[in-house]
């Protein structure tokens, strides 16, 4: 997925679009463009390979004082990371910024190469520019916005777009399909940006585009209408979200801080959420009755990344806390093609952070379409999924800006915990298991903060000792196994390491092959029924010479190279303690091998195209 941004009004747009192109940057970093209109029709494109930083190098040299103008920060879809796949494209008279696919582009290409348009890019958004400016050189009346919607119409595929042209100085046209768009208005000015953080600091008053929407953008404010280029009111919402929520707090990085900041942004999620005292959870937001709860038979939990490692982890819990709900989970961009069956009674969980991540959005979509209850567990407040779900569940975790996502994944597992003991409350299974959950999961917060006070020194030796392997695999047993899924998740995102997440007992029906110097192991250990089990497989790597990192909380001696020993009484909630200590020992790893711990190579926050 890529950013965009735009602005019109009276300030400097060179200014405004590159602080709104540094705080979309984690959404891809391949390249940056801006260009700027001024109000005799001179545009000023400027654009670079790599991040924001090198564009503003070339912006140093060419100042100017325009007060229009649209920008793009790129993570590369079609053509390879350079200035000339960077966006602004330019054809003819309309200049334009892409975030999506046009999946039809190439069809589209070769009836406009017998137009005698020519393409510098290797790209589809250069494609959807010049079939615009082939439209717009068609009319008799120039009319930007006309031009832009019969293109759409032609175009197959998803799309956030701004769109200019010196013909018409004094506009910008939006429209947005899949890919999610934003309008910041205030007096004599309006922000355009793919998320709300490119907007927060300039004015909270927010039109969010839905799916099928254009607009004009002018100093009078926006213009917007639907598909059938029927007028619509424009819904302006207040943005809750302030600027702290987007600054690194002093940390040297976004991922340290949000791995830190994760017992507080844990006390968020449970706030007014559990009645300790009385030992129940109230959760308002997936709006279903107590006979609805009692009836639930299924769930079919959907997510991608993390997310998808969350709702396994979860299910564990859900499982244990219910007596006869059958739970699936989903990998999105399989689920969405698959002719899957849902039986009666199922609701269906959709996770996701950033609430824009495309494979998620359709498989939303296809169970909508299917009848099935959904509700979101979702982080991002007016996200696209969180607009479309029938209900849900916010994290409240305030804004994640590292690409890897971490304190995301805590409280996902977290809500959908309190889900799994709404549904258990209202079956009356388990009292005693829902009173245990409850008293260990207000804990958490505590112990998470413990965690990283006492074991940060050790986690970064280790993190030194074992940063030189290019290949590792993490194991665990029971809820630890999606614990190991993640951490392993973790040390590819960031380290660049290849890591795989195994069952423990999985390991010696193939992978345990794979043990030699070349490879250290992670092996998650929990102090439980299930410990000779997990003991047993770690012996299992230590009889083939492994180098294993053993996690646990046993108090007992335990044969492996090197030991994070964590003192705690938790026992269903260990696994998201654990996975805390994975975070930062990825963390460490990846910040020893000179990476951008931030901004990973390859990798977006929320990929918003198939
Ligand atoms: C990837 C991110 O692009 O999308 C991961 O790099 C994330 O960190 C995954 O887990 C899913 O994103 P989301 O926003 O749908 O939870």
């Amino acid at each position: 997925m890529c950013g965009i941004v735009g602005y019109i009004g009276d300030k400097r747009a060179q200014e405004i679009l590159t602080s709104g192109l540094r705080r979309l940057e984690y959404r891809g970093y391949d390249s940056a463009g801006i260009a700027t209109l001024n109000g005799q029709g001179d545009i000023t494109l400027l654009r670079k390979k790599g991040k924001v930083a090198e564009l503003d190098l070339a912006i140093e040299k060419n100042e100017t004082g325009d007060a229009v103008g649209i920008g793009h920060t790129r993570w590369a879809t079609h053509g390879e990371p350079s200035e000339r796949n960077a966006h602004p494209h330019t054809v003819g008279d309309i200049t334009l910024v892409h975030n999506g696919i046009i999946e039809n582009y190439k069809d589209l290409k070769s009836v406009l190469e017998d137009r005698k348009y020519t393409f510098q890019s290797d790209t589809d958004s250069e494609v959807l520019a010049a079939l615009i400016d082939s439209i717009y050189q068609s009319q008799d009346e120039k009319e930007l916005l006309g031009a832009v919607a019969e293109a759409l119409d032609l175009a197959v595929g998803a799309y956030g777009i701004a769109v200019l042209t010196p013909k018409q100085p004094d506009q910008i046209i939006v429209a947005r399909k899949g890919s999610p768009l934003l309008l910041g208005v205030d007096e004599g000015e309006v922000y355009i940006g793919s998320d709300a953080s490119a907007i927060l600091g300039h004015t909270d008053q927010i039109i969010y585009l839905k799916d099928g929407e254009i607009g004009r953008c002018s100093r009078d404010g926006v213009e917007l209408f639907d598909i059938n280029a029927q007028p619509v009111e424009p819904i302006i919402e207040k943005l809750e979200m302030d600027l702290h929520a987007i600054q690194k707090k002093g940390y040297d990085h976004f991922l340290l801080k949000e791995i830190n900041e994760q017992a507080d942004t844990l006390r968020s999620t449970l706030a007014g959420r559990i009645n300790h005292s009385e030992g129940s959870v109230q959760l308002g937001g997936p709006g279903l009755s107590s006979d609805e709860l009692r009836d639930l038979k299924n769930i079919i939990i959907v997510g991608c990344g993390t997310a998808y490692y969350a709702g396994q982890l979860a299910s564990y819990y859900i499982e244990q806390l219910t007596t006869d709900v059958a739970i699936q989970v989903e990998i999105a961009s399989e689920l969405r093609y698959r002719s899957f069956n849902v039986s009666e009674h199922s609701v269906a969980l959709i996770v996701s952070q950033s609430g824009e991540t495309a494979d998620t959005l359709a498989c939303l979509q296809e169970l909508k379409r299917r009848g099935v209850r959904t509700i979101g567990v979702v982080n991002a407040v007016g996200s696209t999924i969180a607009r479309e779900v029938d209900s849900g569940i916010y994290l409240h975790v305030g804004a994640e800006i590292s690409v890897a996502s971490t304190k995301a994944f805590t409280s996902q597992v977290a809500a959908m915990v309190l889900f799994g003991i709404t549904i258990a409350q209202a079956k009356g299974t388990s009292p005693q298991l829902i009173q245990e959950f409850i008293d260990e999961i207000i804990q958490l917060p505590e112990q998470i903060s413990a965690v990283i006070k006492t074991h940060s020194g050790d986690i970064k030796q280790f993190a030194s000792k074992y940063k030189s392997y290019e290949h590792s695999l993490f194991v665990g047993r029971d809820t630890l196994f999606p614990v190991a899924l993640e951490g392993a998740l973790k040390l590819k995102e960031i380290s660049y390491i290849q890591a795989e997440g195994y069952a423990s007992g999985e390991l010696k029906h193939g992978p345990i092959a794979l043990i030699d110097d070349r490879f250290f192991e992670v092996a998650l250990l929990a102090d439980n029924w299930l410990y000779d089990k997990s003991a047993s497989n770690i012996a299992e790597v230590n009889s083939r010479g492994g180098h294993i990192l053993t996690v646990t909380n046993t108090t007992k001696e335990v044969d492996s190279e090197s030991l994070l020993r964590i003192d705690t009484k938790l026992e269903h909630m260990l696994p998201l303690l654990f996975n805390v200590t994975l975070q930062l020992f990825a963390y460490y790893v990846a910040l020893e091998r000179g990476n951008d711990v931030d901004q990973p190579r390859n990798l977006a926050k929320s990929v918003t195209v198939e």
